[in-house]
């Protein structure tokens, strides 16, 4: 653990600090899903992690189902061309969906994926995010679910990667500029 540290040049928010921000968002969700026919989406890979804890939050019936995608690859920069790596499982006509994401950068990812989702005949569509770097944003998104709003620099940790690197970390951290420069 002690050479995964140093690639690290702080922790940003903590493991406990995301579990608070879930229940809290969880609660609001139940609230406003009281009654519907709800289904999580969860954007594969990086919202496994929010996807986990924040389901088992939510004291109402929530399926899951997933969907691939990916921009970054093995880069700190988005290449604005979003990859489907696998598609949903499940039909989304009549049902309210709630897109589950780790965080909202560029928002690239995200717009395509709204954009894609329209055609599929779900009765509403909302986006939760765990993190989002408003001064990033190259399209805004209309996400109604905001865990925390952080600065531009590169995150790992909960769910986020370098290169398939640190999405094991219990916390998000920033990435030390030594590792990718
Ligand atoms: C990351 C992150 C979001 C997206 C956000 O995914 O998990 O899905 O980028 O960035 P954007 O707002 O600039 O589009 P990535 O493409 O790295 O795939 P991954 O989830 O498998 O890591
Ligand atoms: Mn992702
Ligand atoms: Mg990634």
């Amino acid at each position: 653990a002690a050479d995964i540290q140093q690639d690290l040049a702080k922790i940003l928010v903590t493991e406990e600090q995301i579990i608070a921000k879930l229940d809290e968002l969880a609660a609001r969700v139940a609230d406003d899903y009281a009654g519907k026919d709800l289904v999580l989406v969860g954007v594969l890979k990086g919202a496994v992690m929010v996807m986990a804890d924040f389901a088992r939050a939510l004291p109402m019936h929530a399926p899951m189902d997933w969907m691939a995608v990916s921009s970054y690859g093995a880069s700190t920069k988005s290449s604005g061309v979003v990859q489907i790596r696998k598609d949903l499982d499940t039909d989304l006509h009549g049902k309210h969906v709630l897109i589950v994401e780790d965080i909202i950068d560029s928002g690239l990812t995200l717009s395509w994926l709204l954009e894609n989702f329209e055609s599929r005949g779900a009765e509403s569509i909302e986006v939760l995010a765990l993190l989002r770097k408003p001064e990033a944003a190259k399209v805004v998104i209309d996400c109604k679910y905001v865990g925390f709003d952080i600065p531009t620099d590169f995150v790992v940790g909960y769910g986020l990667d370098y290169a398939e690197r640190y999405r094991n970390l219990r916390d998000v951290a920033v990435l030390a500029p030594h590792v990718y420069s």
